[in-house]
């Protein structure tokens, strides 16, 4: 059995999907009971609601498995101290495979989530488990927010400058290699970087939905200031404000810039393009 951890979220949801999919047997960690029914829905029905701080949880999560598929709330300023109450938890109930959701480029200080996750794998090195590290980029779907935007006023907004270059993949192809990964022997051991595309300045992307939508849609560059000030008043937190506010500036920067050879490699064919990502959307959408 495989646990799934912050099973709750986006990134839960879709490798929780691809497991049952292809036929593993699957537990889910959530942190509450509220996401049950969603999960229900597509077939996963062995649910523990829990705090990833909390050894009585983890516990409960573990007992019975044999691998863990552990993925850390997004932003949050307690990656590292969930990581070692998972590895404790596992290494007492005897669960040896371990599989962690990181991210490109860890190694980047400047982005203090990147950062953190860089120490957990570090953590991880001296744990004694079988580990696998999953290192993927920004998602596709994070653009969906502007989804509505794009369709009525045919404008991509984003917080850096629109000739910031990102690499995106889609969290369906994460989701595929994360299945393959745990379900198929020959993984140990390794850190994969999954990316999707070559880095794509906010102009190309934002010209990606205008085709898929047949429409003009530009990219816009919103101020940082004007970001923080609308993420406040929406109610965000303010470490996750913080975090997001470096990320953007890093962003600016440098980009968050990638290869798509080695998640090509995993899946044994192309990566999702950003205009096969759109024409998908545009058609679930229409
Ligand atoms: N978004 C991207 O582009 C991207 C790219 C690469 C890597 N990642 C990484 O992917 C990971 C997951 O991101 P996501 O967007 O899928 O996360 P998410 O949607 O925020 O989901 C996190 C889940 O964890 C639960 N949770 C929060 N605090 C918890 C706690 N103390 N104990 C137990 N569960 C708790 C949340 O439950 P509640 O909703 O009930 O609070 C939520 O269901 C993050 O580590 C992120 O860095 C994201």
């Amino acid at each position: 059995m495989i646990l799934v951890t912050g099973a709750g979220g986006k990134t839960g949801v879709a490798v929780l999907k691809a497991l049952v999919a292809r036929g593993a047997v699957v537990r889910a960690l959530v942190r509450s009971n509220s996401c049950r029914a969603a999960l229900n829905a597509f077939g996963v029905h062995d649910i523990v609601a829990g705090e990833m701080d909390d050894p009585r949880a983890w516990s409960r999560a573990l007992h019975g498995t044999n691998a863990v598929y552990h993925i850390c709330p997004n932003m949050s300023p307690h990656e590292l101290p969930f990581a070692r109450a998972l590895v404790a938890a596992a290494v007492a109930h005897g669960v040896r495979r371990l599989v962690y959701h990181s991210v490109l480029h860890p190694q980047i200080e400047a982005m203090p989530h990147h950062w953190a996750k860089l120490r957990v794998k570090e953590m991880l090195f001296s744990s004694g488990l079988d580990i696998t590290i999953l290192q993927p980029t920004a998602y596709m779907q994070n653009s969906l927010t502007e989804w509505e935007r794009m369709v009525d006023d045919g404008l991509y907004r984003v917080p850096y400058p629109v000739d910031t270059k990102l690499s995106l993949v889609d969290l369906d192809d994460v989701a595929e290699a994360a299945t393959l990964i745990l379900t198929e022997a020959g993984h140990s051991g390794a850190s994969y970087e999954l990316v999707g595309t070559a880095p794509m300045s906010q102009i190309e992307v934002a010209e990606t939905f205008g085709r898929a939508l047949q429409r003009d849609v530009r990219a816009e560059a919103e101020p940082i200031e004007v970001w923080n000030h609308r993420a406040r008043n929406a109610g965000m937190g303010d470490y996750p404000r913080e975090t997001l506010t470096k990320m953007f500036q890093a962003y600016a920067r440098d980009g968050l810039k990638g290869n798509p050879n080695v998640l090509g490699w995993l899946l044994k064919r192309p990566p999702t393009s950003l205009a096969a990502f759109a024409a998908r959307m545009a058609a679930i959408h229409a």
